[in-house]
């Protein structure tokens, strides 16, 4: 067992360290005021090469392992968690789900520009009846000729608006279940495809969050990804390494609270020394050191399995379900320690904790990854 970083870990989370502090935290309380998407910070994260860092060099990726990508949606998430869910969602949903299944005519036109962030991209797998019956898909997709036609709605769809490129899951066989669904790549501007409302959120709100419409959609045979039926496993299996994104993502927002409720414990003077000399504030900090601590190892080590080439899912799913409730307890202390500092925008913390509430939430609830632990357990 190693726990060091290599030469290029380091490098990569000092990177992203540095584009946080300088690129992110400039205007990012006016962004969750204003619920604004970070266009021109996102376009830079695709320069800096962190909108593929896992994609193969051949389609414009960084050719980097999970463990880099962890460490830099970790730093990313200390500071901007909105800009991190899409950087999230292009790289373990998109990018990977097309250079893992996608054929060489998709990743040549598709994979190519949003591994380089020229464009991004979205996953649609939530609709109005199905987000964690995710079987129980009402979106249709129909053959006709060389095409689909594509009939539904999607909803609470990140980088809804900005993105380009959508990877749909629909029914094409109602009958089959689970094994009669499908996967799709959707271009926006195609006739009778509409990006709905913008949802008005409690936290992440700078990131774009929409519904879709789907009338009558013609998308080629071409876009779909694999056989028919394959999309149910396709969605499963990108999402073992989103939850992979999203606990670094939650461990980010609880280490950026952390860090800033110590940094504020030893200026804050109260009863003639600094907050951190009172034993009620150093046990706070020791509690949320030591699960933060434990949260990173699980996201590490989920990582690390996905680097093996070995079974990650249920791994993932230990590690967003920990580091969710992490980035809760945490932010919500950071708000304590801060005191009535805590409760206002200007330090930070109260974005944070309404920004750790929806690691809870996406890419599978807390009690969908007990699903996914418990079966695995008792299979
Ligand atoms: N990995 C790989 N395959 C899996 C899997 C996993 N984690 N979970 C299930 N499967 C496979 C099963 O092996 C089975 O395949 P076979 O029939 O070939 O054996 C098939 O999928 C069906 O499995 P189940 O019978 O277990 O399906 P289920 O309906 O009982 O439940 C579930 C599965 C785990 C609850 C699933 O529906 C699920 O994960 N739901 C949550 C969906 C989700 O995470 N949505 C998030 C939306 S995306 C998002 O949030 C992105 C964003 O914007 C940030």
């Amino acid at each position: 067992m190693n726990f060091e970083y290599t030469e290029e870990h380091l490098a990569v989370r000092d990177a992203a360290r540095e584009f946080a502090q300088a690129e992110l935290l400039p205007g990012v309380i006016e962004r969750d005021t204003e619920a604004k998407f970070p266009t021109e910070q996102i376009k830079k994260m695709g320069e800096l090469g962190f909108m593929g860092m896992m994609v193969d060099p051949k389609y414009n990726g960084g050719g980097m392992d999970t463990v880099s990508y962890v460490l830099a949606m970790e730093e990313i998430s200390k500071i901007d968690a909105s800009a991190s869910v899409s950087m999230s969602v292009n790289n373990s949903l998109v990018c990977w789900g097309l250079e893992k299944y996608g054929n060489e005519e998709q990743k040549e036109k598709y994979l190519k520009p949003l591994a380089s962030g020229e464009i991004i991209g979205a996953f649609c797998l939530s609709e109005p009846e199905a987000g964690s019956d995710a079987t129980s898909q009402k979106t249709e997709a129909v053959l006709d000729g060389d095409h689909y036609i594509l009939n539904g709605t999607k909803n609470w769809i990140t980088n809804g608006n900005t993105a380009s490129v959508y990877l749909v899951i629909a029914q094409t066989d109602p009958a089959k279940g689970h094994k009669g669904i499908s996967a799709f790549i959707v271009e926006k501007g195609l006739d009778g495809f509409i990006v709905g409302k913008k949802e008005d959120k409690l936290g992440i709100r700078g990131s774009d969050t929409h519904s879709l419409m789907f009338t009558d959609v013609k998308v080629p045979v071409a876009n779909r990804i694999g056989e028919e039926g394959f999309g149910f496993t396709f969605a499963m299996e990108t999402l073992n390494g989103g939850r992979i994104g999203i606990a670094a993502q939650a461990l980010g927002i609880a280490s950026g609270a952390y860090e800033l409720a110590l940094a504020y414990s030893k200026e804050r003077k109260a009863f003639g020394k600094t907050i951190s000399q009172h034993q009620a504030i150093q046990f706070k900090l020791a509690d949320m050191a030591t699960s933060i601590e434990a949260a990173r190892l699980l996201v590490y080590k989920s990582a690390i399995l996905k680097d093996q080439g070995k079974d990650y899912s249920y791994a993932s799913a230990m590690a967003k379900l920990y580091a969710s409730q992490v980035a809760m307890d945490v932010t919500v202390e950071a708000v304590q320690v801060h005191g009535g500092y805590g409760y206002v925008k200007e330090y930070h913390v109260e974005r944070l904790m309404r920004d750790a509430k929806i690691t809870q939430i996406y890419e599978g609830t807390s009690e969908i990854q007990k699903i996914v632990i418990s079966r695995a357990i008792l299979r």
